[in-house]
Formats: structure tokens, C-alpha cells, sequence
């Protein structure tokens, strides 16, 4: 038959305090088959060895020493963040009640009396070590749960980046393309009148070099009149001097609307996108509208009504971008023709800005799931679903709410309540 000789591995590490060296041998025999046991005869060292490595999961500790007594040992483990969670029981020759309960108030686990019986000490001590050894477990649970949840806070963070840069590269896209039609309309006559202007420019030339060569073949004036006549009914210069000065006029708007758009543009995204600034919110949404008023927009008929209102401290770009996603959400709500109200307010602490539509609605079963990011009822590859929720992130950062009232058929109103003050 095989002999196993090999040592159980301890249930855990107990240090023994008494100056009583009898005392330490009985308890260490008692002790030593189950657990691995450190001594110390004095408070001292019984205070470097609960400091070092492998630290006591349970010290039994005798309260009557010389120099140090067990009470101010405790005091001193209780008062150390190394020491403070190591369980302690007192073994001590002190019966009374009041020494028993100043005991348990400095924080003693348990607390026996010598001389004591054997088998009660090791059942004592195998409850405290079990109970030690479950409530390090849970610390290691709650350690690695922290962490864990640590990093996935900081994950939806980046997650939460990574969406915002992905909507405001969805929203330029969208701006992209107004603004391309806007650009593209005033270019594309543009170029078409300096085409024309082109052809005339030559006429006006072969038109001098034709009253030249008559000046030079004809001495008679009256002769050189009526070629000169013929030679400008052939041309047609009473047409083109008045066609030259409108397609002049017409190519100076043309760029003056290019130039606009441009400028728009540059005010719609200026500022850092971190940087709070007083702002006047009736210009932020006149310049959004300025980006938004473009052909793809042309169903819908846009209607300010502005009340003066304060201003307040804001990021004006993401506010802008705000502005937009509801602007391009009411458009694409209107099928074939309808209405866009905005309206501004305010009262003493609060501004709103009030952007509604006479589109089709939102259904009832969809409203509680539209600020939800990827929430789309657009078609697979037209609407990304992060307009809202985007707008919604945007607003709680400016300590503001966003609210929509709708009614299928009739329209949607979106209301964002913004505070004049900020916080630092
Ligand atoms: N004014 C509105 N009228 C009707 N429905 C709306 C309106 N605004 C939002 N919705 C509904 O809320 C949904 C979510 O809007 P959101 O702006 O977040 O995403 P999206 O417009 O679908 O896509 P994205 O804005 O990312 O291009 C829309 O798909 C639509 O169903
Ligand atoms: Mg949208």
C-alpha cells in the first residue's frame, strides 16, 4: 500500500504572541498539523512579523506582556493600513467582563480564556481562519470586478469618442452635399457667362478691327457710315452692350453667393469645439439656417420667430451641429411640401430654442427610442441613427435637456432648454 508522506498544505498562517514560551509550544503543537504558525514572545516582534511576508491570516494574541501589552499591540495593528483587516483573537489569563468586552472593542475577533482546552482553541481558530480566507476571496473578487469595470468605463468612453467623431463626420458629409449644390449653382452660370462673354469680347475686337480697315478703304463718310452701320446690325452691339453688363452683373452675385457660403461655412464650425464662449444663439441658428437653406431643403418653407434673448455661454460649434441634426431630421420628416417653424425664448435662468415641423410624425411605439444611438427608421445605408443621440450628449454637456412632442401626420416639435449661467 502507498504512503502519502507528503504535508497538507496549510490552511493558512497563524502567529502565536506570548511571552510565555509554554504557552507558545502547547498552542504551536495544537496548531502546527493544520496551519503553519509563527511565534513572538514579545509585542515588538510581533508587530515586524505582521508586517512581513507571508503575512498572519489570524494572530492569537496574549494580553498581560511586559513592555507592550496585547491591548496596545492591538491598538497598533488596528492603527496601520498593512495590519488593520488581520483578524486577532485574545488568549489571556484575564477573565473578567471588562476586560473581555475592551477587548472586542478594540476589535478582537474572538476572545478566550487561559489555560483553555485544546480542541475549543483549534475550532475557534479554524471558524476565523475560514471566515478570513472567504472574506479575502470576496476582496479578490471585488478587486478584479473593479477593474474590470474600470476598463470597460473607459472603453465606452472611447467608444462614446469614436461615435461623436463618426457623427460629426456624417453631419460635414451631409453639409458636404448642400453645400456642394449651393457652391455648384452660382459656378455652373458663372462659367456659362463667361463663355458668352468670351464670344462677345471677340465680336467687340473683329468689330474695331472692321471699323479700321473701313477708315483706311473708304475716304467717303457717308460711305463709312453706312458700313460702320452694317457692320454693327451684323454684330448686334446695342444686344451685347446691354447682354455684356447683365451677365457681368449676374457673374459679380454669383460670386458674391460663393463668397457668402464660404464665410457661412467658416462661422458655422468656428471656434474650438472645447472652447465656452458668450454667445448670442439666435446668430448660431441664423448661421446653421444660411447652411441649411439649400436646394436639398427647397420642400420646406422656414419660419424665425426670434424673441430677444440673452446671451449665453456655450460651444457655439456644437451647438450649431445641434441646430443642424434637428434641421435635416424636421426636412427629411417632410415628404413633399411643408413647414419649418424655429422659435427662441427665455426666463430668468433658461433659453429655448424650439424647432418644429409639419412632417410626418413619430410613431408612438418609436418615441421612446429616438435619442438611442443607432436608432434609424431611415432606410439601410441613408440615416446612421446618431443625429439625436448625438444632439442629446451635446446638450447634457451644456446642463441643458432636449425634449420632442409629436404627433403621427401632423408634425414633431423639438425643444431644447439651455441654461444662461454655466457652472465652472
Ligand atoms: N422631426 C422628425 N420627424 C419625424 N421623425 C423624426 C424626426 N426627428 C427624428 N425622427 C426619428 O428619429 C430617428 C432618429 O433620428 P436621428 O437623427 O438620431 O437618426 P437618423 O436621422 O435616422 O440618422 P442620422 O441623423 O444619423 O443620419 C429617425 O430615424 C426618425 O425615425
Ligand atoms: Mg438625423
Amino acid at each position: 500500500m502507498a504512503v502519502d508522506n507528503a504535508k497538507p498544505e496549510p490552511l493558512g498562517t497563524i502567529l502565536l504572541v506570548d511571552d510565555d514560551s509554554i504557552n507558545l509550544t502547547v498552542f504551536g503543537q495544537c496548531l502546527a498539523p493544520r496551519y503553519s504558525v509563527l511565534a513572538a514572545t514579545s509585542g515588538g516582534r510581533a508587530l515586524e512579523i505582521a508586517c512581513a511576508t507571508p503575512k498572519p491570516d489570524l494572530i492569537l494574541l496574549d494580553i498581560m506582556m511586559p513592555e507592550m501589552d496585547g491591548y496596545e499591540v492591538m491598538g497598533k495593528l488596528k492603527e496601520s493600513p498593512e495590519t488593520r483587516d488581520i483578524p486577532v483573537i485574545f488568549v489571556t489569563a484575564l477573565t473578567s467582563d471588562l476586560d473581555e468586552s475592551r477587548g472586542f472593542a478594540l476589535g478582537a475577533v474572538d476572545y478566550i480564556y487561559k489555560p483553555c482546552n485544546l480542541a475549543i482553541l483549534s475550532a475557534r481558530v479554524g471558524t476565523q481562519i475560514e471566515l478570513k480566507k472567504a472574506r479575502d476571496r470576496l476582496q479578490d473578487q471585488n478587486t478584479y470586478l473593479e477593474t474590470e469595470l474600470e476598463k470597460r468605463l473607459r472603453e465606452n468612453q472611447l467608444i462614446q469618442l469614436e461615435l461623436l467623431e463618426a457623427e460629426k463626420l456624417a453631419a460635414v458629409g451631409q453639409l458636404a452635399a448642400g453645400v456642394a449644390h449651393e457652391i455648384n449653382n452660382p459656378l455652373g452660370f458663372i462659367y456659362s457667362n463667361f463663355n458668352t462673354l468670351q464670344t462677345y469680347n471677340r465680336d467687340i475686337f473683329d468689330l474695331l478691327d472692321a471699323y479700321e480697315r473701313c477708315v483706311g478703304e473708304t475716304p467717303d463718310a457717308a460711305e463709312l457710315m453706312q458700313k460702320i452701320q452694317h457692320l454693327k446690325a451684323e454684330k448686334e452691339l446695342d444686344f451685347l452692350r446691354n447682354d455684356m453688363n447683365e451677365l457681368l452683373t449676374e457673374s459679380r452675385d454669383g460670386l458674391a453667393r460663393v463668397r457668402d457660403i464660404i464665410q457661412n461655412l467658416q462661422q458655422f464650425a468656428e471656434g474650438n469645439d472645447n472652447e465656452w464662449q458668450l454667445t448670442d444663439i439666435n446668430k448660431c441658428l441664423d448661421i446653421t439656417l444660411s447652411i441649411f437653406a439649400n436646394g436639398q431643403n427647397a420642400h420646406c418653407t422656414i419660419h424665425r420667430d426670434f424673441a430677444d434673448i440673452p446671451a449665453a455661454r456655450c460651444l457655439p460649434a456644437r451647438l450649431n451641429q445641434v441646430f443642424l441634426s434637428l434641421l435635416v431630421n424636421a426636412s427629411q420628416a417632410i415628404d413633399t411640401a411643408g413647414d419649418i417653424v424655429i422659435r427662441t425664448g427665455h426666463d430668468r435662468q433658461q433659453i429655448w430654442v424650439e424647432i418644429a415641423d409639419t412632417g410626418h410624425g413619430i410613431a408612438q411605439e418609436h418615441l421612446p427610442h429616438i435619442f438611442e444611438p443607432f436608432f434609424t427608421t431611415r432606410p439601410p445605408g441613408k440615416g446612421i441613427g446618431l443625429g439625436l443621440s448625438t444632439a442629446q450628449s451635446i446638450v447634457r454637456a451644456h446642463h441643458g435637456k432636449i425634449e420632442v412632442c409629436s404627433e403621427p401626420n401632423r408634425g414633431s416639435t423639438f425643444t431644447i432648454r439651455l441654461p444662461i449661467q454655466q457652472a465652472d
